[in-house]
């Protein structure tokens, strides 16, 4: 199957929803943690809006990225920008592939964590979100080096859908 030219409208509109659900995970996620202390110090924690807030953002984001996962793998993604060197070529793809595949543990470890009353489960959705954060600031530093730098375009690829 030949590369498309760019992405389609679904997936760059998936891209930044999903993004912008994502920095809301990370800005309300102190009363589910809370929550979840007292849980396993076998308390009762009262009804919040905030922790059911984070739980169904998650998986809300869980069942989109499952849709954006299903879109790649049947329509593909452009090829890098001509004249990418193999190396950055090599580091996008491993990089996508961890954000994709963080977007999708994330949410499973955390509903494992809270449903299944497992604090292995908690630990490893906290190591998590730290690797997410790495992992999106380099994403970002690189979009930018792609923008600024090399100077071939690669924001309007995610802005503008190409055939
Ligand atoms: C992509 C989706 C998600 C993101 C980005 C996210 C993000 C976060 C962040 C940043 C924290 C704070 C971690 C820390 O204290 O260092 C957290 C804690 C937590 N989240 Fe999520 N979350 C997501 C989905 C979910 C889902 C679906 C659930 C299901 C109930 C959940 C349950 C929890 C729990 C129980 C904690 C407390 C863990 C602990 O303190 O050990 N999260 N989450
Ligand atoms: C939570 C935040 C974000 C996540 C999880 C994320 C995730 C991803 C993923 C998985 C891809 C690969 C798409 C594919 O080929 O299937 C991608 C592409 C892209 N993202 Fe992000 N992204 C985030 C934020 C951002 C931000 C803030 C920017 C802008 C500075 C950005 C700019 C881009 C661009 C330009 C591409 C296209 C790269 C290419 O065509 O090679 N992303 N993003």
């Amino acid at each position: 199957m030949p590369a498309p030219k760019g992405y389609s409208s679904m997936q760059i509109g998936l891209h930044w929803l999903i993004a912008v659900l994502i920095a809301l995970q990370f800005l309300f996620n102190e009363p589910i943690g809370d929550a979840f202390r007292q849980i396993e110090q076998g308390g009762v924690p009262g009804f919040s809006l905030l922790v059911w807030g984070h739980i169904a953002g998650g998986i809300a984001i869980l069942l989109l990225v499952l849709w954006r996962v299903s879109l790649r793998l049947g329509r593909g993604a452009p090829d890098s920008p001509a004249g990418t060197p193999p190396l950055l070529h090599m580091g996008a793809a491993a990089g996508h592939l961890a954000l994709y595949a963080l977007m999708l543990l994330l949410p499973v470890s955390g509903l494992v964590a809270w449903f299944g009353g497992i604090g292995a489960a908690g630990e490893a959705h906290e190591v998590m979100t730290n690797l997410l954060l790495a992992v999106v600031g380099l994403h970002v530093v690189a979009a930018l080096y792609h923008q600024l730098i090399r100077k071939d375009h690669l924001l309007l690829r995610m802005m503008r859908p190409g055939a």
